[in-house]
């Protein structure tokens, strides 16, 4: 019975490991329009509703957060974890931990689709 528990006990921790927030998203597939409401509300604050940027934070249609040179990994990483030494004069960017794996999907399709837009 005991041993039981111990392997029920063992297996959680297995499945949080598995859900833990390094687990890539490629395979959920980002839906751009539903990733707007998601920027409107976590992100425009900082990168305004444009993509712009303001005082807070810079400019996403910048060459240099683009494809190829600025890939999906990277934008992940920063979403999650955020930026603690950003450039220039800005405060730190937060990570947002808690966004799930399908709203992250969905905002990066969205700055995608808005960069790939941009000439
Ligand atoms: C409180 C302000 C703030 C919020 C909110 C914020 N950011 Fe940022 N973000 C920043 C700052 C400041 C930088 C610049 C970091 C640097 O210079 O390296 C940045 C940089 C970035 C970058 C470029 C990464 C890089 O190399 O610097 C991306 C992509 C990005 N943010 C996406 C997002 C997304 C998507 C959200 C919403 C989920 C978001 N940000 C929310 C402030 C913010």
């Amino acid at each position: 019975m005991k041993r039981a528990a111990m392997a029920m006990a063992m297996a959680l921790v297995l499945l949080a490991a598995a859900c833990s927030e390094e687990e890539p998203i490629s395979s959920v597939e980002g839906v751009a329009a539903a990733g707007e409401a998601v920027f409107v509300e976590y992100c425009s604050e900082c990168h305004a509703d444009d993509l712009m940027g303001n005082e807070d934070g810079p400019s996403l249609l910048e060459p240099e957060y683009m494809l190829p040179g600025f890939p999906d990994t990277e934008m992940l990483h920063h979403i999650r974890h955020g930026e603690i030494e950003p450039e220039g004069d800005y405060d730190p960017m937060p990570g947002f931990p808690n966004l799930g794996r399908q709203s992250i999907a969905d905002v990066m399709a969205y700055v995608r689709a808005v960069q790939a837009a941009t000439p």
